[in-house]
């Protein structure tokens, strides 16, 4: 299987074209929260305080590329949506939050 196609659990025919891209958009977003823990990890590893520099720099335009990503997965996905609404940039005690399921 080639690049969007790959962790499919339909056949790609049986699939729509929304859902073939949520799909592509959710294994990119998987692909930069990888990238964010890879280069925090190798930043902290590093001696060179250079180096260290450049990865932490790059580690910060992973998280820039994975708040894309949420972005327009929140734009095209209402469920998500819904959850961002009433999760993100609140206060207290997070599991106090928990919606009854949609
Ligand atoms: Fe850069
Ligand atoms: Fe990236």
């Amino acid at each position: 299987m080639v690049g969007s196609s790959a962790g499919l659990h339909e056949d790609a025919g049986r699939l729509s074209g929304e859902v073939l891209d949520l799909h592509r958009a959710l294994t990119s977003l998987q692909e930069e929260l990888e990238a964010v823990d890879w280069y925090q990890q190798r930043a902290q590893g590093a001696s060179n305080s250079q180096l260290k520099d450049v990865l932490m720099h790059n580690m910060a335009e992973e998280m820039e590329h994975a708040c894309m990503l949420l972005e327009w997965i929140r734009r095209h996905s209402p469920v998500f949506a819904q959850q961002m609404e009433h999760y993100l940039f609140t206060q207290g005690a997070i599991t106090g939050k928990e919606l009854p399921p949609p």
